[in-house]
C-alpha cells in the first residue's frame, strides 16, 4: 500500500462527526491483522447507527471532555485521538482513558506521534493519570506509549475477543 503524505492536526470538531465514524468503519477491513488493537463492535455499523452512538460523545466534547485532537488531510479526518474522563465529578474524575486511530493509508508517518503529543499536552490541564490498553500485539501503539513515557500496570489475560479467540492487553498508565 502506497504511504500517503501531508496532514495538519487540529482539536476535534462537531463537524468532524461522520468523518470519524467513516475512519472507525475503515477498521473492519483489519480484524485479522494482530496489529489492531482497536475494539470493535461484533456487527459492523452502518454510518447512521454510528452516528447515534457518537452524538452523545460529541455532546461532551462540546463541554471539554473528552480532550480530542484529528489528523486532517484531503479534507477528511485520517487519525485522531482522545482522552476521555469516563466518570467526570467522581472520585476518578481526575482519569481520563486514551484512545487513538490513524487511517491505515495514513500510518507509519508520524501522524500517531503528532496526535499524541497535541492530547497530552492538552491534557496536562484536566488530567493527573491517563490509562489505556492496549493489544501486546500492537507493536506501534506500544511503541507509541512507550515513547510518551507510559508504565505497564498488568496484563490482562483474554480482555479481548476476536474472530472466537482471546486476545491479552496490557494496562498502561502516565501519571502527569
Ligand atoms: C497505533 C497507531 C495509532 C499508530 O499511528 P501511526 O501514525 O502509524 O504512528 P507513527 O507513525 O507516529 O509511529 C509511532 C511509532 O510506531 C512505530 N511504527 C509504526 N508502524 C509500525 C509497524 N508497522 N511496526 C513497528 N513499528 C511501527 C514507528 O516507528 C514509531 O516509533 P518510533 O517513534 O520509535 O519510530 C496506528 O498504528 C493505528 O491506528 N493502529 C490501529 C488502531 C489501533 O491499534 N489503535 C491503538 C489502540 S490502543
Amino acid at each position: 500500500m502506497q504511504r500517503k503524505q501531508g496532514y495538519r492536526i487540529r482539536q476535534m470538531g462537531i463537524d468532524d462527526i461522520l468523518s470519524i465514524a467513516r475512519l472507525y468503519r475503515s477498521l473492519y477491513g483489519e480484524k485479522r491483522t494482530p496489529l489492531l488493537g482497536e475494539a470493535l463492535a461484533k456487527k459492523k455499523p452502518t454510518e447512521g447507527e454510528l452516528l447515534q452512538t457518537e452524538i452523545w460523545w460529541f455532546r461532551d466534547l462540546e463541554k471539554g471532555n473528552p480532550i480530542a485532537s484529528v489528523a486532517e488531510a484531503d479534507g477528511e479526518v485520517v487519525g485522531m485521538c482522545n482522552v476521555k474522563c469516563n466518570w467526570p465529578g467522581s472520585e476518578v474524575g481526575h482519569v481520563g482513558e486514551l484512545d487513538m486511530t490513524v487511517r491505515k493509508d495514513y500510518r507509519g508517518i508520524g501522524i500517531g506521534k503528532a496526535l499524541m503529543k497535541d492530547v497530552m499536552d492538552r491534557s496536562k490541564k484536566k488530567f493527573t493519570l491517563i490509562q489505556t490498553y492496549v493489544m501486546t500485539s500492537n507493536v506501534p501503539s506500544k511503541r507509541l506509549l512507550d515513547r510518551f513515557g507510559f508504565k505497564i500496570a498488568g496484563t490482562i489475560p483474554r480482555r479481548l475477543r476476536r474472530n472466537g479467540k482471546y486476545y491479552p492487553d496490557y494496562l498502561m498508565y502516565k501519571e502527569l
